[in-house]
């Protein structure tokens, strides 16, 4: 459905050229905003601009790598080129990598930290200018995600890499209480690319398009968290209530499954 509920809005969105991003993209530019777009593969990006051609806004294509810390003047400048000011950017760029064979390799932790937690960092840095020239209070939002909850296996570096950038949007709201509002975004299981590898149970899975509506409507409230779906949200926060039953639960099911693995091996 299109409509100019957001004809006079700019809108940034990194990660923008898959799954939730494009998703999202694709939604403001349905609402009439100018929406720019970023992430490393151009061509992912010239798709999601082609895709929106037809719709009432705008897209338009800045390619950023959020691990780059001495890209974030460069793009901050070229993202005015492109618009003004910002009315919201969203800090949607994101990856994920589970440990392998119980190894806690630093390497992969560092990788997941660079995007997760100090690409938030470099992409605020580099929003700040554009969403302080905005003439209504800006919106500052940020993908991070259910895992942040409680432990999961092998999650060690995304979940503590995605709640250490929900502590930082939390923390920033603070820093800039009166100045602009900090929604923090924790997905449950979303069908993109990301997921796509991944080898277990997704409870309550959803197309990208469906989590895109969701956040959308619930950004227009400004909350401080938005989480979804509720009833993955409702598991987990009883999860947290009862954390020992969470815990003894998981180590029984990765006990079956190492003794399954064993016997495979023999
Ligand atoms: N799918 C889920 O179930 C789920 C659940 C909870 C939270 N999330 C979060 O939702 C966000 C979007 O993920 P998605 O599921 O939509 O996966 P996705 O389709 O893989 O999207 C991630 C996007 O981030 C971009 N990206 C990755 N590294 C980047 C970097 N260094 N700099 C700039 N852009 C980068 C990728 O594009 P390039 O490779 O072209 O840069 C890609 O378009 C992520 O933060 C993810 O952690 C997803």
């Amino acid at each position: 459905m299109s409509s100019n509920e957001y004809s006079s809005h700019n809108v940034w969105i990194t990660g923008a050229g898959s799954g939730i991003g494009r998703a999202l993209a694709l939604h403001y530019a349905a609402q009439g905003a100018h929406v720019v777009i970023s992430g490393r593969t151009l061509d992912k990006l010239h798709e999601v601009r082609d895709a929106g051609a037809s719709l009432p806004g705008q897209i338009s294509c800045l390619p950023f790598d959020v691990t780059d810390a001495e890209s974030v003047n460069s793009t901050s400048e070229a993202l005015r080129s492109i618009v003004p000011h910002l009315d919201l950017a969203i800090l949607n760029a994101g990856t994920c990598e589970y440990i392998k064979k119980g190894y806690l390799d630093p390497t992969l932790f560092r990788r997941v930290m660079d995007t997760n937690f100090f690409g938030f960092i470099h992409s605020i840095n580099a929003a700040l200018p554009l969403l302080k020239a905005a003439s209504t209070k800006p919106h500052l939002a940020g993908v991070c995600s259910l895992a942040a909850f409680i432990g999961f296996p092998r999650a060690e570096a995304y979940g503590a890499s995605k709640a250490a950038a929900r502590y930082l949007l939390h923390s920033v709201r603070t820093d800039y209480s009166g100045l602009m509002d900090v929604t923090v975004i924790n997905p449950g299981f979303v069908t993109t690319p990301m997921t796509a590898a991944n080898d277990f149970p997704m409870p309550f899975e959803m197309e990208a398009e469906n989590a895109a509506l969701r956040i959308a409507s619930a950004l227009k409230k400004r909350p401080l968290e938005y989480n979804f779906p509720n009833r993955l949200t409702w598991v987990l926060r009883l999860a947290q209530l009862f954390n020992g039953i969470w815990y003894r639960q998981i180590s029984k099911q990765r006990r079956t499954d190492n003794a399954a693995k064993r016997r495979t091996a023999e």
